[in-house]
């Protein structure tokens, strides 16, 4: 079973083929990716209105690119899936479009993806993993942890209640006059500086609830950074050891929350899987490598480009529903919020 998947839903324009192995798990067959980062670092964040434009200009020959790369055609494939959100809106429509006039051209299943639940789901892409099991999701627009208890069926066991971390990287990196996307480079200062210099909160540390809230971090950074204005070298190097130190301990805690609600409802999980952009920060993966050794999970995260927005998570999670016989007709519209468990209540100013 050979499934085209398409994402659009932020700042990365891709297309893969992702071809499902009878054994279970899948292979790669393509996983062609155009970043528009460059276009939006001058803003210092993600400008939905080059974001859309952005994805139509490439997505043609993207989509192309990877069906040669697979060396595969329309008319082979078994299904095309897009994502349908959640996300910037006017991105998303460019990939479903594109996908559902594709699907009716060459009379192919469609499938409306939710990107949440792709990320949820590369961890049975790359390493078979069996349900259920527990689920970190920390990237630029998202901080979940949530029960993957099978295809479409999540429980939400925390999410923030404001920033994303990897938002608060942003955030932090751009108060500290640190390029975008700033969490590399927060991560790179934070190795030349002293993370006990600066005493700042772990909002939340310690509450049974799994739930995330940064922005109070965020603020006691600013405050911090004007109080020792100018910044020198120094100064930027121990403001990001001590921001990451807070949020290592945080991520861990939370985790930990999460587990506990987790073994109430479900018993002790498969798996431990960590996916976003966040995780391919090497002082967080240790950390909750140990978290984990602790806890006698079985720790999964996949690759860096698998882990970070991609086609291949959008084509296997196709895959997922396709032999359920979930597809869907062309009414799906775009959704700008799409939460994993309908079930969970939503977050005032958050992202879930
Ligand atoms: O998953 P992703 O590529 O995109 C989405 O948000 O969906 O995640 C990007 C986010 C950005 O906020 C970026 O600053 C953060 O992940 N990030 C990092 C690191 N690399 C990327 N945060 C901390 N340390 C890193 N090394
Ligand atoms: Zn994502």
């Amino acid at each position: 079973m050979d499934v085209l998947g398409i994402e659009t839903t932020c700042d990365e324009t891709a297309a893969a083929v992702v071809r499902m192995r009878p054994e279970g798990g899948g292979d790669i067959l393509s996983n062609e990716i155009s970043s528009q980062v460059a276009e939006h670092a001058a803003y210092g964040g993600v400008v939905p209105e080059i974001a859309a434009r952005a994805h139509l200009e490439v997505i043609d020959r993207l989509i192309a690119r990877a069906l040669d790369a697979a060396g595969t055609t329309l008319r082979r494939l078994d299904a095309i899936a897009a994502a349908a959100g959640p996300g910037l809106v006017g991105g998303v429509i460019v990939g479903l479009t594109t996908a559902k006039a594709l699907a009716l051209a060459a009379r192919k299943p469609f499938i409306a993806v939710n990107h949440l639940e792709a990320h949820a789901l590369t961890a049975r892409l790359t390493d078979g993993v069996n349900f259920p099991y527990l689920l970190l999701l920390v990237s630029g627009g998202h901080t979940q942890l949530v029960a993957v208890n099978g295809v479409g069926d999540y429980s939400r066991l925390g999410t923030t209640l404001d920033d994303a971390v990897g938002e608060a990287f942003d955030k932090v990196a751009k108060m500290l006059g640190l390029p975008y996307p700033g969490g590399p480079h927060v991560e790179r200062e934070a190795l030349k500086g002293n993370p006990t210099r600066f005493d700042l909160p772990r909002p939340m540390l310690g509450r049974p609830a799994a739930d995330f809230s940064l922005s109070g971090l965020k603020t006691a950074v600013r405050i911090e950074a004007e109080r020792v204005a100018p910044l020198t070298a120094t100064d930027v190097g121990d403001l990001c050891a001590s921001f990451q130190a807070a949020i290592i301990d945080l991520i861990v805690d939370r985790a930990r929350a999460g587990l506990r609600a987790f073994r109430e409802r479900k018993g002790h999980p498969e798996a431990f899987v960590v996916a976003g952009g966040v995780a391919s920060n090497a002082a967080i993966r240790r950390a909750i490598a140990r978290f984990a050794g602790e806890a006698g999970l079985r720790l999964v995260i996949p690759p860096p480009n698998l882990c970070t927005d991609n086609g291949a998570m959008i084509a296997w999670t196709g895959i997922e529903r396709l032999r359920l016989g979930l597809i869907d007709d062309m009414t799906f519209a775009a959704r700008p919020r799409w939460p994993l468990d309908t079930n969970a209540e939503p977050v005032q100013h958050g992202k879930a």
